[in-house]
């Protein structure tokens, strides 16, 4: 099933400008697209298409499959069904107040006024934004304005959301946030398009890429695809995300395989991978304190030296088993070729909609830890952020949680995820797909049973 999907669609502006030309776009439901191209290419002209602010000169925009409509009640429908977050939001923010910006769209619905304060109060929640309510929008930063701007569209509570260069303007901790929200968006079943000019975001986030330059979509893939044609990049006035431009290098040295990376984890993986995943078996690190047969042995770097602990240390970076007896001070053999995999546990946390962090205090996320011992924790989603934190612990994975989460079980360490509601079954259904592909069997369980 398409959410969105152009068909021949030409736009031409009053001025003779012609921004789009021959566009066939489709837009599978439920997915990321990231859309891509240099600047006057016509993503924001082809955004505007999305929920009829324009439309189209020719061809047909299509809408759940349907041609889209463009009488009084039928432009009511498609903008309640599609949000979009315009590039500028001067462009977008208009009323007296915060709360009375962010209102306007549920007001329209004409929903109870209790529905109205909710959505208003949670939208604001999740862009970082409340407090906020009752200043006047023009007085506010670029950067709080996006999000202002984010939260009105969140209230309408849209199944497909557009966003036009969400990160331009928001500072590195709101571009995490904003992209950890949009995650959780996903997962709970809309299809998220944006458009940006940050390669490593795309690279990492996108299932999916289109490329427009010219008005015209000049290609179309998964990110592995199109941030290997190393032209195509060039040609659209992209640039090639850090994590491959450093994988091209080291692959030309011969330090890693060719597998194209999309983030830095991807591309440590491929370089570790490449070396042998037992590289340091036959190595030797220095006992910490008195080894038995079978004792449990965390290796890690120390100050440049490798050494061997009973217990899990910050640098740690595997498990392994003690062979034999060892003294303190003495150098204990490593062997990881036969590490048992670290578990995986799955905890599903309280949405936002369901009450946010306070719904889950902090002796049950104690009680989950003490009772798995888990050697790592990771946190997906805002409110699973908060709820590890209000347990006054800190996570070890904030991004790329699944693929840490994976990678630390192949070195011999557990994991408990932290999960906001459906990121928890996407999670699973993540761990599922890389042990069909890597024909592994890291083993993973769900624990919402006890909340
Ligand atoms: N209101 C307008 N009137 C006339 N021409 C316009 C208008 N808006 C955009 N254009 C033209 O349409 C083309 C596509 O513009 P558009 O804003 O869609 O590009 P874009 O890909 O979003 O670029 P950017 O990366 O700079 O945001 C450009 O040539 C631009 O000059
Ligand atoms: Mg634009």
């Amino acid at each position: 099933m398409h959410a969105l999907e152009t068909v021949d669609v030409d736009f031409r502006y009053p001025n003779g400008a012609h921004a789009l030309q021959g566009v066939n776009i489709k837009i599978r439901t439920s997915s990321k697209i990231a859309i891509l191209g240099p600047n006057g290419a016509g993503k924001s002209t082809l955004l505007y298409l999305f929920n009829a602010t324009l439309r189209p000169t020719s061809g047909t925009v299509r809408l759940n499959g349907a041609p889209m409509k463009y009488d009084s009640s039928s432009l009511r429908s498609i903008r309640q069904k599609v949000g979009v977050v315009f590039q500028n939001p001067d462009e977008q923010l208009f009323a007296p107040t915060v709360k009375q910006d962010v209102s306007f769209g549920p007001l329209n619905l004409r929903l109870s006024v209790e529905e109205v304060e909710k959505r208003v109060s949670e939208s604001l929640d999740l862009v970082g934004m409340s407090g906020f309510e009752n200043l006047p929008p023009h007085n506010l930063s670029t950067g709080e304005k996006k999000k202002v701007a984010i939260a009105g569209v969140l209230a309408m509570e849209p199944e497909i959301m557009v966003f036009d260069e969400p990160l331009s303007g928001l500072d590195p901790k709101g571009q995490a946030d904003l992209t950890e929200l949009l995650d959780q968006l996903n997962a709970d079943g809309k299809t998220i398009i944006v458009t940006t000019h940050r390669m490593d975001f795309a690279a990492e986030w996108a299932d999916e890429i289109w490329i427009l330059k010219n008005g015209k979509v000049t290609k179309k893939g998964v990110p592995n695809e199109i941030f290997s044609d190393m032209s195509l990049i060039h040609g659209a006035n992209l640039q090639v995300p850090m994590p491959i431009q450093t994988h091209n290098e080291l692959y030309l040295r011969g330090f890693c395989n060719k597998q194209v990376p999309l983030s830095v984890l991807e591309l440590v993986e491929s370089v570790i991978e490449y070396s042998g995943e037992n590289d340091y078996t036959g190595h030797y690190a220095l006992a910490k304190e008195d080894f038995a047969p079978l004792d449990d042995c965390f290796i890690g770097f120390e100050n440049g030296v490798l050494v061997a602990s009973r217990d899990d240390f910050k640098n740690c970076f595997a498990r392994c088993r003690c062979t034999g007896q060892v003294h303190k001070g003495k150098e204990i053999p490593i062997d990881l070729s036969d590490v048992p995999e670290g578990k995986v546990w799955i905890v599903r946390t309280p949405g936002a909609a369901d009450g946010g962090a306070e719904m889950m205090p902090a002796t049950v996320v104690r009680g989950l830890i003490d009772s798995r011992k888990p050697n790592r924790i990771g946190a997906m989603g805002t409110v699973a952020k908060s709820i590890v934190k209000n347990t006054g612990l800190n996570y070890d994975f904030g991004s790329e949680v699944v693929n840490s989460a994976v990678s630390a079980s192949r070195r011999g360490l557990s994991t408990m995820i932290f999960a906001t509601g459906k990121m928890a079954d996407l999670a699973a259904k993540r761990i599922a797909y890389l042990n069909q592909r890597m024909g592994e069997e890291i083993s993973f369980q769900m624990v919402d049973g006890e909340l």
